[in-house]
């Protein structure tokens, strides 16, 4: 069964005024459990808004948003609070996401928001700071921590809550490249012992060469939806939509138009590596 299901979702901002925006325009794809997904898009392109309507906390105008079953148009308070557990985001801003002044008790605000028993939570936010890497700060301040560690400590509220699938709305984005690697890092690891599903968006066309699928909007359109090496390799359509692709994948587009054999589609640089040894 699909985890989740988007039927020609519209979304308009201030509708009927002056300063109406059409934010998405029909957007349809579905997401299987434990697919790693990325949506990129350049800016205003609707990828916040998408990610919001997935998650229930904006409801479509036109169309459908279909979270394990349920749609959030008709979801009834119950449901819509399954589906707000079931579909956890992290945002970009770490600071606007920290609530305590103790590590692990702002991972235990969401759990406890669910009105868990205590002995589950402690169990959760132990599971969820292990997870990300940070159980050694617990008793800390969040204040005081890097960038990327904030983020993680974020992904830990978010994980506590034990969502089936993880949005990381651009989660790296004001990170340094050390503070974005362990980020990734986490996310990574986190997949593999959980299997949980991912839809990551992002900025960075590195980032998405992670995924195993990329949907590109562009407009409130979905105009890409397709396998991350096919997707990310096509230069020329992800240029006619404002968006790059990942730098060895660039190369690797410069080095054949000079006449350098390179074969299949190239979106990491370990590829570049590998194909440019074996290249005549
Ligand atoms: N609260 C709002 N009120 C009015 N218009 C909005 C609001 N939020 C977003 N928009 C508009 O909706 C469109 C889609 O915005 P959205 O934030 O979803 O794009 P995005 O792809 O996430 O962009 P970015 O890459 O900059 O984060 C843009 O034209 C934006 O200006
Ligand atoms: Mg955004």
């Amino acid at each position: 069964m699909n985890i989740i299901s988007v039927k020609n979702a519209v979304y308009v901002y201030n509708s009927g005024l002056e300063d109406e925006v059409m934010a998405l325009r029909g957007v349809s794809f579905d997401v299987e459990q434990g697919e790693f997904i990325s949506l990129i898009g350049s800016n205003g392109s609707g990828k916040s808004t998408l990610a919001r309507l997935l998650n229930g906390l904006y409801l479509p105008d036109e169309g459908e948003v279909i979270v394990n079953g349920k749609s959030t148009l008709t979801a009834k308070h119950k449901d819509m609070f399954d589906i707000r557990r079931t579909v956890g985001v992290v945002f970009q801003n770490p600071d606007n996401q920290m609530v305590a002044s103790i590590i692990e008790d702002d991972v235990a605000f969401g759990p406890e928001n669910l009105g868990l028993p205590s002995a589950e939570i402690k169990e959760r936010v132990e599971w969820a700071l292990d997870r990300v890497g940070m159980s050694e700060y617990r008793k800390g301040t969040p204040f005081r921590l890097s960038g990327g560690q904030k983020q993680r400590i974020a992904i830990a509220g978010v994980l506590a809550l034990m969502p089936r699938v993880m949005i990381l709305d651009e989660s790296t984005a004001m990170l340094d490249p050390r503070g974005r690697k362990e980020v990734m890092d986490t996310v990574r690891r986190i997949r593999e012992k959980e299997g949980m599903t991912v839809i990551m968006i992002t900025h960075f066309p590195d980032e998405a060469a992670l995924a195993d699928r990329v949907i590109a909007l562009s407009e409130g359109r979905v105009v890409i939806d397709a396998d991350a090496h096919r997707a990310l390799s096509d230069v020329e359509t992800l240029r006619q939509y404002g968006l790059d692709a990942p730098l060895c994948t660039r190369v690797a587009y410069e080095l054949r138009k000079r006449g350098v054999e390179l074969d299949g589609n190239i979106i990491t640089d370990r590829e570049l590596r590998e194909k440019l040894c074996r290249s005549k």
